[in-house]
């Protein structure tokens, strides 16, 4: 294990960057070492159950509390518009993946996709893809609307956050909390992914009930990383997503300027090929609840916020089933992209930095091609390589942004026609 990072899902981190910066024994002391200001970020309410409850400490060169009055920003165009008003139809929808970006960083090649409960409600859950080409220098973001998955599909990101510096690449995920600073650099020159940006309750690892005490994403191999800080006094600006709208300010210093953390309430990274996966050895596919990775509950026990769920390399043995996800029209709602390689249900149109919006109730499944090919295909056991797709699924329906309905693929029902009608005996 690297000496940047400490393993460990959501575990009580004390780390600082500068020897003798982090208090012994109470948070909030007269005097901090060296006139460091110590400041509470809550991750969770201050009175959430102890198992529940995520929070963090900071201790900084400036408080977050200094700083001029926001104003809206207006730059980045295609991240969190307006939303509209109209009525949606229950389509099935598919985006080829969007362009490389041109003289654009993180936030300004941000463009929002789906969305599905105003942030103020404190529920539901955004997708995001970026494209960018250029460093976020002098400039951080910050998300007041939740925490902020990530998900890259082309090129690394290197997010340099409040409470430490985490290098991430294709394959990998980070999750940054609500309202932790960050500015992102491209250590490829160009970068384009996936965010899903959460605003209900924070990702947890899924219960394992009769899987046992191991399995899927296991918790020593999230990472979280050691504090380390910028000491820059120049102008900084602070863009900031609050309530669905982007606003900004300016500091005359970097704000990343934590030199020293403790607490639970941390960025983290994942290497999707850690990935534990667990699937048939005997018949049927398994619900794709099998698949997942993180979850964000909803008030109501087993309907999840947002799942996020992957469909990793994997051996399929399953007799006498068509192993392909099979058909069907699901009460929860279902925005899939492709990382690299192939999904297994899908034989041609849905490409590596693509979308699909499969919402409440929308039939779908496995197109004509991948039905006909699985329908005849020699059932011994075959590896689907090289390939990640991965899946937020939420118990609120999708509403695409204006652009995304603006720009989806015409011809995506054409995908299930057609398909031979059955033949009854006689
Ligand atoms: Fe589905």
């Amino acid at each position: 294990m690297s000496e940047d990072y400490i393993p460990g899902f959501g575990n009580h981190v004390s780390t600082e960057a500068v020897p003798g910066a982090l208090p012994i024994g109470r948070n909030s002391p007269q005097r901090p070492a060296f006139g460091l200001y110590a400041e509470q970020l809550s991750g969770t309410a201050f009175t959430a159950p102890r198992h529940e409850n995520r929070r963090s400490w900071l201790y900084r060169l400036r408080p977050t509390a200094e700083h001029p009055p926001f104003i809206r920003y207006e730059r980045a165009r295609k991240f969190a518009p307006e939303s509209g008003d109209t009525r949606l139809a229950p389509n099935r929808l598919r985006w080829d993946p969007q362009p490389m970006a041109t003289d654009v960083d993180l936030i300004d090649g941000m463009t929002t996709m789906l969305t599905n409960r105003p942030p103020a409600d404190l529920e539901g859950v955004a997708l995001h893809i970026y494209a960018a080409d250029r460093d976020m220098d002098a400039r951080v973001f910050q998300n007041a609307d939740g925490e902020l998955l990530f998900i890259p599909e082309q090129g690394r990101l290197t997010l340099l956050t409040e409470m430490g510096r985490i290098d991430l690449s294709p394959g990998q995920i980070a999750v940054v909390p609500r309202g932790v600073r960050f500015r992102a650099l491209l250590p490829d020159g160009t970068a384009r992914g996936y965010v899903a940006e959460n605003h209900g309750a924070l990702f947890r690892l899924p219960d394992l009930g009769p899987i046992g005490a191991n399995g899927l994403a296991n918790p020593r191999d999230f990472v979280t990383p050691v504090a380390w800080f910028e000491d820059r006094d120049e102008p900084f600006e602070v863009i900031q997503k609050f309530m669905g709208a982007l606003w900004m300010t300016t500091l005359d210093h970097s704000p990343l300027d934590v030199v020293a953390w403790h607490g639970n309430c941390a960025p983290y990274r994942y290497d999707l090929a850690r990935f534990n996966t667990i699937n048939t050895v005997s018949f049927d596919h398994p619900d794709p609840s099998i698949f997942t990775v993180l979850t964000s509950p909803s008030d109501v026990p087993g309907r999840a916020n947002a799942d996020f769920v992957i469909f990793p390399p994997r051996w399929m043995v399953a007799e006498d089933t068509f192993r392909p996800p099979w058909f069907h029209r699901n009460v929860m709602s279902e925005a899939m992209g492709l990382i690299h390689g192939a999904y297994d249900a899908k034989a041609e149109g849905f490409r590596p930095g693509g979308l699909s919006l499969h919402n409440l109730m929308a039939g779908h499944g496995p197109d004509v091609a991948t039905w006909e090919k699985a329908s005849a295909a020699d059932l011994k056991p075959h590896r689907i390589d090289g390939t990640m797709a991965f899946m937020v699924e939420s118990c609120w329906p999708y509403r695409p942004t204006p652009h995304a309905l603006a720009t989806a693929q015409p011809d995506y029902d054409a995908a299930w026609a057609p398909f031979p009608k059955a033949k009854l005996p006689g």
